[in-house]
């Protein structure tokens, strides 16, 4: 979603904001703008409907923007259309404040009317000119910055990330947080903020968080942070561990297909450090047992892809520990009135660690008295910061809208969790636990395997790529599964895709199976693989193709009944689903390769949504 890059400095700011709206470019958005103050206390903006590329045409075609302070940002349109005007920064009347903001100010009607009253005048339709104008409305009756903004940070509702420039203050910026990510960078050249790490890397790795109603006065060679009291905080200081290259394409066409190929990797990170001598540790727990013996039912929470996970994750956890577990979209559960107490293990998913609706299912969660565990990729985002407990997923930075070496991570961990609670409640043997070990070293290089088939897949996208309508069907974990591939084909190649437990199939959606339609049919868990076979043969009766994800060992079964078998290798159980999922998000990429579909950044997505 929106993103945000403020720099103070000794360097010119305009080049150093562009590369920085750059890197920020894979969060999605549709205008871009910049905003830089002079030695002299001018503020130019310069902003464009559109990509980065076209906004860099303005800029270096109109009149140039001197001044070594400045902000940036993406827009992710909400209130108003992509337009010139509605793109940040925004400015007060006067231009003496310019502001650019991620997050919704929910009052800004009501803010809006109060200013108008007053001869205010509106350019825009977004609710950020109002935190603009209102701040320039304080400024201009107190005649003080800081009384201006904590006023305005008073009156405003909702959430916001803040960057502030003002005309009478050429030397700093202001940043501002609540309930949207925004984090300090600490560089030799000077001091920087951003809504994401991935803008920073190339300056500093020297982080720190900023935390909700807190203050950043900002300058080229000083940070002092205020708190909600306007008290000084003293702020931890975290070194990003991350590299450069980590969110370079490295010769990759496509950061998606880069990530896919770094699953076998981003997997043996994720597992490496939680397996010592045949056995799994989660230190991040604390090592208490009573963690889940007390624990009488699960909820697994989170949105999209995560969400799947947690469905992948009912299933594992609900069989082998005997506790009701349930999976929950985020922006349900809030709403549903969960039955959640003390002994509720609440589990979070998320990726990017900033998913409003995420975030406020483990607020709810938390103040409902569960207990809540994050499993989250982003170190240091606020729902690793909330919850109880955090488990992170080493799978880097992940810049593709489209997840899947974060998905498989989370996969895996919540694999590795189930057996690792088994174990806690003494319900695994011996002979199970080191079976999963042997499989879990293993998954790395089979991993690997999958990834070398890569053409039998590209054949198959190439064969099926102009159809209008897809259908994923399994039962159990594979089904869990089919709603993953369905998302991850129709999110990048825009191709309508539903996700069907296939026993479900015939129960109103077969109606739709006919010539021109494909099935994708996902067949890897035993027991109940010849089940799905006989709802694959109802859909191909009716005229549909389809095409077979199975283990190699049924791939020859397959092989005369449909026009195209993906196979992977054969696992635990419990780590299936971590083979299963590499060729169906090959297929997703390669139809939409076919299609010309922009991959990385595919229409009306965002990597991060930070709105309800
Ligand atoms: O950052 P999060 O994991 O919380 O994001 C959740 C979803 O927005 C995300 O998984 C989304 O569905 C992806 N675009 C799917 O590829």
């Amino acid at each position: 979603m929106c993103g945000i890059i403020g720099f103070c400095g000794e360097e010119e700011a305009v080049p150093v904001l562009l590369e920085g709206l750059e890197k920020l470019e894979y969060r999605g958005y549709d205008s871009a703008g910049v905003a830089v103050i002079s030695g002299d206390g001018v503020i130019r903006i310069r902003k464009r409907k559109g990509r980065i590329a076209s906004l860099r045409e303005k800029i270096e075609a109109e009149e140039p923007l001197p001044g070594t302070v400045g902000i940036g940002h993406t827009r992710w349109a909400t209130h108003g259309e992509p337009n010139d005007v509605n793109a940040h920064p925004q400015a007060g009347m006067s231009g003496r404040i310019v502001v650019v903001h991620n997050g919704i100010i929910e009052n800004y009607r009501e803010i809006r009317q109060f200013l108008e009253r007053r001869g205010y005048k509106f350019l825009s339709e977004t609710d950020t000119e109002v935190v603009a104008q209102l701040m320039e409305y304080y400024y201009l009756g107190k005649g003080d910055l800081m009384d201006a903004v904590y006023s305005m940070l008073d009156r405003i509702k909702g959430s916001y990330a803040l960057g502030i420039l003002c005309s009478d203050y050429p030397g700093q910026l202001i940043a501002a947080r609540k309930d949207a990510p925004l984090l300090i960078g600490y560089g030799e050249d000077g001091n920087y903020i951003a809504s994401d790490v991935t803008a920073l890397l190339s300056h500093t790795r020297t982080v720190s968080y900023l935390e909700d109603e807190e203050v950043a006065v900002i300058t080229k060679d000083q940070v002092t942070v205020y708190d909600a009291g306007r008290l000084v905080v003293d702020k931890e200081l975290h070194t990003v561990e991350w590299d450069v290259s980590a969110a370079e394409k490295g010769g990759y066409s496509h950061f998606m297909i880069k990530e896919i190929m770094e699953q076998p990797e981003a997997v043996r990170k994720t597992l490496s450090p939680r397996l010592r001598d045949g056995r799994i540790f989660f230190e991040e727990l604390g090592e208490d047992p009573a963690f889940i013996r007390n624990c009488s039912s699960i909820y697994i929470i989170g949105c999209g892809s995560a969400y799947h996970v947690g469905v992948v994750g009912k299933y594992m956890l609900e069989k082998h520990l005997r506790i009701p577990a349930e999976a929950c979209l985020a922006s349900e559960f809030r709403y549903s009135d969960p039955i959640v107490g003390p002994d509720t293990l609440v589990i979070v998913i998320s990726q990017s660690g900033e998913t409003l609706d995420s975030m406020a299912a483990l607020r709810e969660a938390k103040r409902r008295g569960a207990r809540t565990l994050a499993i989250v990729n982003v170190i240091g985002s606020s729902i690793a910061r909330e919850a109880d407990y955090v488990i992170y997923t080493w799978a880097g930075p992940e810049i593709a809208v489209a997840t899947t070496k974060a998905y498989s991570t989370q996969l895996l961990l919540i694999s590795m969790l189930t057996v690792y609670f088994k174990d806690q409640l003494g319900k695994i043997t011996p002979e199970e636990y080191d079976e999963y070990v042997d499989e879990l070293l293993a998954l790395p290089d089979k991993l690997d395997q999958v990834l070398a088939r890569v053409g039998n897949i590209q054949k198959t996208a190439s064969k099926y790529f102009n159809l209008d309508s897809m259908f994923f069907i399994g039962r159990n974990l594979d089904y869990a599964l089919g709603l993953e591939g369905s998302l991850k084909l129709k999110e990048i190649s825009y191709i309508h895709s539903e996700s069907y437990a296939a026993g479900e199939l015939k129960h109103g959606t077969i109606s739709l199976m006919e010539p021109g339609v494909l099935v994708v049919a996902i067949a890897t868990c035993e027991s109940v693989l010849d089940k799905t076979f006989s709802n694959m043969v109802e859909a191909t009766s009716r005229g549909a193709d389809a095409v077979v994800l199975t283990t190699e060992e049924h791939a020859g079964n397959f092989e005369k009944t449909v026009k195209a078998v993906l196979s992977v290798p054969s696992t635990h159980d419990l780590l299936q689903a971590n083979l299963n999922i590499v060729p169906l998000q090959l297929f997703a990429y390669y139809v939409a390769l076919n299609r010309g579909c922009d991959i990385d950044k595919p229409r009306n997505l965002a990597k991060s949504v930070t709105v309800e």
